[in-house]
């Protein structure tokens, strides 16, 4: 049996802060608004200069330097983002020669805020079949640059940032309990696309556009298909919800938070909640809020860690992994 395992964690940040009493200078909104309705403090968004690859980097040097890695040892870059620096090529290659690990595999994965679930499934299944040994797993986002400023439904509940991780393909025997992802399943359902998209791109209107979102609908099928899908990897993995150490999931809004641990029965204090400090950075978050759990020693290696995420498509999923 193989496995893909854990070796290392990293982030990025822009080096602005935006508090919410900051952005309700600019539009009809409150600090008080804010919390209450999605547990959001502040949010950091990137400056000139700063781009989804700058954080990509950034963030993929600190997560091979926490694995006591090389570059050179990487054959394999899977970077989610649904604001990639160009709309071509992707921006994973642009990580990949700044890192100086030319010649491996480097792609990325548009799969919105549930991209880096896609972007572990990817690079796990690669690394089963043998096409690489070691991958960088990364979201990178620059949300703020899709945001329409205006627009106090939207504009409030995004930043930018970036996470990665060190995967490795590691020879388990039949070790069970042996480190590494368990279990993963992803779902989309194209037919949400009105709920939550972008309204231009290159092939429609030539733009990038702005980020539209009916958020109260998104957030009634997010909790249900969240608490869906970690049922199916709880199930999948043979473990019940008791089991599971840490709940890293994607940080759009602290009540789906709340709504989705509670279905599950799963105590808040097991819940990483990072949605205060970053706001909703999309496919970056999952791995902000790991690096950031790992980093102040609430994961610990042995835990058993769910990662789960929901995004526009509709798409979403769950991965179980020990660390
Ligand atoms: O990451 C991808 C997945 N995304 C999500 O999961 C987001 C899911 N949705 C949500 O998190 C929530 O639906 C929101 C945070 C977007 C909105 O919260 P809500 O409790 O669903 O509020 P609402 O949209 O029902 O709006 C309630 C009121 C409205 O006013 P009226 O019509 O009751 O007078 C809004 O116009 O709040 C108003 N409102 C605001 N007020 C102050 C909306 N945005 C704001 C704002 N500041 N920024």
């Amino acid at each position: 049996m193989t496995r893909s395992r854990l070796r290392g964690t990293g982030s990025a940040l822009p080096a602005k802060v935006v508090t919410n009493a900051e952005l309700a200078e600019r539009v009809d909104t409150s600090d008080e608004w804010i919390v209450e309705r999605t547990g959001i403090r502040q949010r950091y968004i990137a400056g000139e200069g700063e781009t989804t690859a700058s954080l990509a980097i950034e963030a993929s040097r600190s997560a091979l330097d926490d694995a006591g890695m090389d570059a050179s040892e990487i054959d394999l870059i899977v970077l989610a983002t649904a604001t990639p620096d160009n709309t071509f090529p992707a921006t994973a290659t642009k990580v990949q020669d700044a890192l100086g690990c030319n010649g491996g595999i480097a792609f990325d994965v548009a799969a919105v805020c549930s991209g880096f679930l896609y972007a572990v499934a990817t690079a796990d299944s690669m690394l089963k079949t043998g096409m690489a040994k070691r991958a960088l797993v990364i979201g990178a986002e620059t949300f703020s640059r899709i945001l329409n400023w205006e627009d106090r439904t939207t504009c409030v509940l995004f930043g930018d940032g970036a996470g990665a991780i060190v995967l490795e393909r590691e020879d388990t025997s039949d070790n069970e309990n042996a480190a590494g992802i368990i279990a993963t399943r992803l779902h989309a359902d194209g037919a949400q696309h009105d709920l939550l998209y972008v309204d231009g791109g290159p092939s429609t209107t030539q733009t990038v556009g702005h980020l539209r979102m009916r958020g109260p609908e998104v957030f009634r099928h997010a909790v249900v298909n969240l608490t869906s899908v970690l049922n199916e990897v709880l199930e999948d993995a043979g473990v019940s919800a008791e089991d599971i150490d840490w709940v890293v999931p994607h940080q759009a809004n602290a009540r789906i938070l709340d709504a989705t641990a509670r279905k599950l029965r799963i105590p808040a204090e097991r819940i990483v909640v990072t949605v205060d400090q970053h706001a909703n950075t999309s496919a970056a978050s999952v791995p902000l809020a790991l690096d950031t759990a790992r980093r102040d020693g609430r994961i610990k290696a042995g835990d058993l860690i769910m990662l789960e995420a929901m995004g526009g498509g509709f798409t979403w999923g769950a991965c179980l992994m020990r660390v």
